[in-house]
């Protein structure tokens, strides 16, 4: 109640006061035209008796004169009137009329003297009137009197001013009501308002952070939306959120200490990371940026890239601050940055720097779209699209990645024996050129998708320089196994250097290059399912949004490139409805899909081809209400996309080949529920790691086709028994594990490279 009334308080003073200086205003400005209007009336009346009267003056009886000024007596405020001669001596009065009469008429003798009429208001003093109570103040108006042309006398005529004051106290009584029901009402007005938009959200969010306090589960308040108070909730929501993963994290590490298991969590990453690094900062390079800035129309919004390097290492960058430097490709990203390029990234809790570099379309052509795209991603991907190897995209390559590696290099200028992690196949040249200039710096580089066999590498026409790139790294990454193995056979056979299969080393003009398999994951919060049906409630959700009538959702996400087997998926799914047509009308499956990498003629023809396939696919079988398959082409974000993994039965990963499949894992970790199925095929990393799945090969579509049926009637014990191993695998193997192995792998070496420099 103080905080109101010290808002409404000032408000309600300056109202009042408003109110009374316009009332003052009002009072002033109706005596003076009540006063004006008598004067004018006073003067048009003379004026018009001036003439009657002369010509009974001029006649000489004194009789006439009296029957004039009688008969003048008390009309609507005139008090009567009175005739002078030159000396001032009365010659005719309306009766009753003499105390009213002016003490010094100075009225008469001016307009005797001027020959103009003349007026004036006197006080009631100045009347003659014997007593105090007949004493009324009143306006006396004299006019000259004329025979012969000459002055002989003087009308006067007096008015009663005192209706003037009688009306003014009206005005005034009235103006200050008026003002005190607008005060109470503003005041009323404010105080409902200041309720309601400030004073009732802030309590209402007071509690509900109090109750947050003592680890009650609430849901938001209903707070206002727009302005300050939207900002309000947002940062307390977020606030909330904070509040809410530190305990978790908190209860986490308690039943971690209790059963002595070693789960990692970002704040277990952070401690132990600042401890080893000594508080030295963490770079990250990558060509995909984690953070977006669009125009939508004239506003900017912001997205996260549909990008397995951006959902893996984001979780890592938030826990351990640090710089990322990376490829602004958004339509409104210069906008945003300072002028050395940098912006605090998250938007909505900046906690680490995003360092952008900027590409012109040319360069991005032979660079990204070219040598990246073309060249090496069909290279690496057994998925049957003939890899395109240009010489001016080798070249654009080359000058691009020096480019990321000399901002890298300034970046960390102010480091001692800095910390970098490279990431992916855009910037296999990065690690050399930092390391040619910074020895000290400790470089590591993660593959992020498969490194083929030695044979199938050997047709890159520059395979030579872009392992001599990488081997500047002291650790290459990959995220299993058998890519592993893959590069060193590579290294073997391209290049004359010492593989050291044993320790997977190589070893090259005095530096040793450590080969690991870490396999990346994602974050993996700890949150139990409050609400038992979420699933079907998703559905019912969902389905009414898109429109259809369905019991059961199947989901894919992927960006849309040849890779994932969306097309082969498609056609699984064709076979399953003509197998099992009771489920028509009973099933739909969502594929959500990217577009990506669209400037390339391979993916945007693909694009189309998933598009017209999913038609062909419906054509065949949809009904008024229901459709087998709903292709949704557009970006999704994170929120958007977890709702159909936690509505869906099942989700399907058919990649054609992946070095991992994050998409699998966040499937996993998103149910809660411990419920739904997930197809995935035995070419995606993910495999090697989740095989309660139904595994496929994406490859056989009457098997594909089987899994979808199975995944669809599994019993939902099985379902669980199986979601829970999963979920036992992608908790314990999280990403911030993943980070954990690989940073601490990194931090080691530098020991070894101590030591052999002492040596
Ligand atoms: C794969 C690559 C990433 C890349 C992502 C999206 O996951 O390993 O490096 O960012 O695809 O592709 P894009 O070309 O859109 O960055």
């Amino acid at each position: 109640m103080r905080a109101t009334l010290k808002i409404v308080l000032p408000l309600i003073v300056s109202v009042a006061s408003v109110s009374l200086v316009f009332a003052g205003y009002q009072v002033r400005n109706q005596r003076r035209i009540l006063r004006n209007d008598l004067a004018r009336r006073a003067e048009i009346l003379a004026d018009s008796l001036q003439e009657s009267i002369e010509r009974e003056l001029g006649r000489g009886q004194d009789r006439g004169l009296r029957r004039f000024v009688e008969r003048y007596g008390q009309r609507e405020h005139l008090r009567g009137i009175a005739i002078y001669d030159t000396g001032d001596h009365l010659l005719a009065i309306t009766p009753g009329l003499e105390p009213a009469l002016p003490l010094h008429p100075t009225a008469i003798t001016k307009a005797m003297h001027d020959d103009h009429g003349d007026g004036e208001f006197l006080p009631p003093e100045q009347t003659s009137a014997q007593q105090e109570s007949d004493a009324l103040p009143v306006h006396v108006y004299a006019m000259p009197l004329h025979r012969d042309n000459k002055v002989v006398g003087a009308l006067l005529l007096v008015h009663d001013t005192g209706y003037i004051e009688i009306q003014v106290a009206h005005t005034l009584r009235d103006a200050l009501l008026n003002a005190l029901v607008q005060t109470l009402l503003i005041s009323a007005l404010a105080l409902l308002l200041v309720r309601w938009t400030f004073t009732g959200p802030l309590t209402r969010t007071a509690k509900w952070v109090r109750t947050l306090r003592t680890g009650q589960p609430n849901p938001h308040p209903a707070l206002l939306q727009g302005g300050a108070m939207e900002q309000l909730h947002h940062e307390v929501t977020h606030l909330a959120r904070d509040l809410h993963s530190a305990r978790t994290a908190a209860e986490v590490e308690a039943r971690l200490r209790d059963s002595n298991a070693s789960l990692w969590t970002a704040e277990r990453l952070s401690v132990n990371l600042r401890e080893r690094l000594q508080n030295q900062p963490l770079f990250v390079v990558s060509n995909r940026e984690p953070y977006m800035h669009v125009f939508d129309g004239k506003d900017i919004k912001v997205i996260v890239p549909a990008s397995g390097v951006v959902t893996a290492l984001e979780p890592v960058l938030l826990a351990c601050n640090g710089t990322w430097v990376a490829s602004g490709s958004g339509s409104a990203d210069r906008e945003v940055v300072d002028s050395q390029d940098r912006l605090r990234v998250p938007p909505d809790r900046p906690s680490y720097t995003l360092r952008r570099i900027w590409l012109t379309e040319e360069e991005n052509k032979g660079y990204y779209d070219g040598f990246s795209n073309e060249g090496l991603w069909p290279l690496c991907h057994i998925a049957h699209t003939r890899p395109i190897f240009r010489p001016e995209d080798w070249l654009q390559y080359q000058r691009i990645n020096q480019r990321f590696a000399d901002t890298v290099l300034q970046e960390m200028a102010d480091a001692d024996s800095p910390i970098l992690l490279a990431q992916d196949y855009h910037l296999a040249l990065v690690p050399r050129m930092v390391k040619d200039v910074r020895p000290d710096a400790r470089v590591a580089i993660f593959w992020h998708i498969p490194w083929p066999n030695a044979e199938v590498f050997g047709i890159c026409p520059w395979q030579r320089e872009l392992i001599e790139g990488l081997l500047g790294a002291d650790l290459i990454g990959f995220h299993i196994q058998t890519h592993c193995n893959n590069f060193l056979e590579t290294v073997d056979r391209g290049l004359e250097a010492l593989t050291e299969w044993d320790r997977f080393a190589v070893s090259r003009q005095g530096h040793v290059t450590r080969v690991r398999p870490y396999p990346i994951s994602v974050e993996f919060h700890e949150k139990p399912s409050l609400e038992p049906n979420i699933a079907n409630r998703l559905r019912a959700e969902l389905c009414d949004e898109m429109d259809i009538e369905a019991t059961h959702l199947g989901v894919g996400v992927d960006r849309v490139d040849y890779t994932k087997g969306i097309l082969e998926r498609f056609r699984a799914l064709e076979r399953f409805f003509e197998l099992n047509p009771g489920y028509c009308r009973r099933f739909t499956f969502v594929q959500i899909g990217a577009p990506s990498r669209t400037d390339i003629d391979r993916y945007r023809n693909l694009l189309e081809e998933v598009n017209s396939e999913a038609e062909r696919i419906n054509d065949r079988f949809q009904t008024s209400r229901w459709k087998p398959i709903v292709f949704r082409g557009k970006h999704h974000s994170h929120e958007e996309i977890s709702r159909f993994y936690k509505a869906a039965s099942f989700c399907m990963v058919t990649s054609l080949h992946d070095g991992m499949n994050l998409v699998a894992k966040e499937f996993v970790a998103s149910r809660e529920d411990e419920r739904g199925v997930l197809i995935l095929s035995t070419f995606a990393g993910a495999a090697h790691e989740l095989s309660d799945a139904l595994l496929v090969n994406p490859y056989d579509i009457s098997q594909v086709a089987r899994a979808i049926h199975r995944a669809l009637e599994m019993p939902e014990r099985e379902q669980t028994e199986r979601m829970q191993h999963m979920r036992h695998i992608v908790r314990q193997h999280n990403v911030y594990r993943w980070a954990a192995h690989l940073l601490f792998d990194l931090t080691e070496i530098r020991i070894e490279l101590v030591e052999r420099a002492e040596a």
